[in-house]
């Protein structure tokens, strides 16, 4: 339910809230013809059909049909929800938030998650003062010295060192008055086994911290110093906690966010010591997952400042496998994929070592498509001499062509697979169709808001323009509603029409005004951005002229709702039941063909 404190709050936000300020910050704006103009945000373009109208306080994409009020623009360029993008705006624009009613429950939660954050953070200047300041930190100056890392980076990313002895942060951290419960709830110390009492779990490590998105510290990677002992694990990891949680987490993010933004690209490795040896070469847009595969949590995160995920994982064989494991996920959040291949190196972090950044931005140039690279994978990887193999390897690559949305590219890559695999084309086309009818069963869908415009028939597309002028009209006049209604029935709109002329009815009936945002909250998704579509086309005068087009559209849809009963009337008089209903139809049919005509002579 909602309360009324809260449509009071976004109706603030709302007024408050001028839509050309919010976008201009995200997307370049020039003036034309009373509106503003840009490349959208959310689809690839080099023209620029994205508008916003801050006198309607819309936007409108021509080109991909993303479009709604500011807070949807947030959400969507922010990848997060309509409410989440007003909290967002009111807090930009310093607009206190309602208050919540915690319980003292909640209240406790808040302040005990406050000490824990306190308590890592104080763990990671701990670790960090130790490596720096410290003869017990020389191992690890040594260590960081050798693998290239220098004092800066050690500074950037707060590196640290766990020194050997079992309870030195125990210590530290107890005797400023923490809990050895609440060390333990962050992972930074274990239970002993058999004595009774609590260890550091970080020891002789040197420290990476770990940090959420806003740049909290929530966990640490410590990575042994020697390689002398094969039994103790090369990274030891906080372990699942309150903070901590690797599926949601992006090692890195924090710093290269902005980086990303400016990009528009996420490079996304496997390690910890391939992402802090790329920032520190100047690749900065980029980012690691902590030691697990690639999630769609992950995608959101990144999604939230660009839309292009370039993966460059290991080039050995498992980080081969964990590219391919990732790519479907990404594809799927609608994000754009690119992979790197490094060509001599293990890693990353190596290469740009041994070639330094403008190499590596070099690979990133060249980086193959999610396309490109699954099919040389799969090629690499079967067995494709025979008959059999060929068809097994097909069955392998066509999944990825199938959510190709663009059918030239598509097209281009089924005759690329049929000459690779040595296949006839026919074969190729015939199997991807069979793959393509199954689609919509096995897909989730994508992003509503972000989809292709519809081509209509001729009738259709009558239809819909005459619609959107009477839409238009009854949006900024309720009250013409009910004549409307009584001229036209309301199965000649299209759903979207159809709905949004339903709620308009729900609001005359409530006797509120229809506004963009109650609009945006009572509204499906679909029907609320024809709606933005369909105000962001039109004039916002009505004049003489408006109020003709209103008319003649009036009597367009009147004419096709008359057509329609016309034809399906001739229908039965050329195959009639019996005498009388043919008399009857025919009496009919002239009554139509008359108002059909006088609608024609006097639109
Ligand atoms: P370096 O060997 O120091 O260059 O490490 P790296 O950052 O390049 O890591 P690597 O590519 O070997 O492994 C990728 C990631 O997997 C690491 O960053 C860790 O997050 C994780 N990982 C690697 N080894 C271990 C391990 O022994 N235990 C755990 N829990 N995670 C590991
Ligand atoms: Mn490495």
């Amino acid at each position: 339910m909602r309360s009324a404190e809260l449509d009071e709050f976004v109706e603030k936000v709302s007024e408050r809230t001028d839509i050309y300020s919010v976008v201009s910050q995200y997307v370049t704006l020039s003036q034309r013809s009373g509106r503003y103009w840009g490349c959208c945000p959310f689809h690839n373009e080099k023209t620029a059909s994205f508008s916003v109208s801050p006198d309607k306080g819309l936007f409108y994409c021509f080109g991909c049909g993303a479009g709604g009020n500011v807070f949807k623009f947030l959400s969507l360029i922010e990848n997060i929800s309509y409410f989440e993008a007003v909290k967002l705006q009111a807090q930009r624009l310093g607009i206190d938030l309602p208050k919540r009613n915690s319980s003292p429950e909640q209240e406790r939660r808040r302040r005990e998650e406050k000490t824990l954050l306190k308590i890592n953070e104080l763990a990671q200047d701990f670790y960090h003062e130790c490596l720096i300041k410290t003869a017990r930190g020389e191992v690890g100056r040594k260590y960081l010295a050798a693998r290239g890392i220098t004092a800066e980076t050690i500074e950037t990313f707060r590196l640290g060192l766990a020194p050997e002895e079992w309870d030195n942060l125990l210590r530290k951290l107890t005797r400023q008055g923490y809990t050895a419960q609440q060390l333990e709830s962050v992972g930074l110390i274990v239970k002993r086994r058999t004595l009774s009492g609590y260890y550091d779990r970080f020891r002789e490590r040197v420290m990476i911290p770990i940090a959420d998105v806003f740049g909290h510290v929530v966990g640490f990677g410590g990575r042994v110093l020697t390689s002398e002992n094969e039994e103790t694990p090369k990274y030891l990891n906080t372990p699942e906690t309150v903070l901590f949680n690797k599926r949601n987490l992006l090692f890195g993010l924090d710093k290269s966010n902005r980086a990303i933004s400016a990009a528009g690209a996420a490079v996304v490795v496997e390690g910890y010591m391939d992402a802090i040896s790329l920032f520190s070469a100047g690749i900065k847009n980029v980012v690691a997952t902590l030691g697990t595969a690639f999630t769609p949590e992950h995608v959101k995160l990144i999604l939230r400042y660009a839309r292009k995920i370039i993966f460059c994982y290991d080039s050995d064989e498992a980080g081969q496998r964990a590219t391919i494991r990732a790519l479907p996920i990404v594809q799927q959040a609608g994000a754009e994929v690119f992979v790197i291949k490094i060509p001599d190196g293990k890693d990353p972090d190596e290469f740009v070592r041994k070639h330094g950044k403008e190499a590596f931005e070099e690979l990133i140039k060249n980086a193959a498509t999610l396309i490109d690279y699954r099919m040389n994978y799969v090629l690499a990887n079967t067995e494709h001499s025979t008959t059999q193999g060929k068809l097994r390897a097909l069955q392998d690559i066509l999944p990825v062509i199938v959510n190709v949305d663009n059918p030239v590219t598509s097209e281009e890559y089924l005759k690329k697979i049929a000459a690779e695999l040595v296949l006839d084309e026919r074969r190729v086309t015939d199997e991807y169709h069979k793959l393509l009818k199954q689609k919509p069963l096995n897909e989730p869908k994508k992003d509503s808001a972000i989809k292709k415009p519809k081509t209509y028939s001729e009738e259709e597309s009558r239809i819909q323009m005459a619609s959107e002028e009477i839409l238009r009209m009854l949006w900024h006049e309720a009250d013409i509603l009910d004549y409307v209604l009584t001229v036209l029935p309301k199965e000649i709109f299209t759903p979207y029409h159809r709905e949004i002329i339903t709620w308009l009815e729900k609001c005359a009936e409530q006797e509120r005004r229809p506004n963009k945002i109650s609009a945006a909250e009572e509204l499906s998704e679909e029907a609320n951005l024809e709606l933005s579509r369909i105000l962001m086309n039109g004039s916002d005068e009505f004049g003489k002229k408006e109020v003709a087009l209103f008319e003649e559209s009036l009597a367009t849809l009147r004419q096709i709702v008359l057509m329609k009963k016309f034809y399906k009337l001739k229908a039965q008089v050329e195959s009639p039941k019996d005498e009388m209903t043919y008399n009857e139809t025919v009496k009919e049919l002239i009554k139509i063909k008359v108002k059909v005509d006088n609608l024609k002579g006097n639109p």
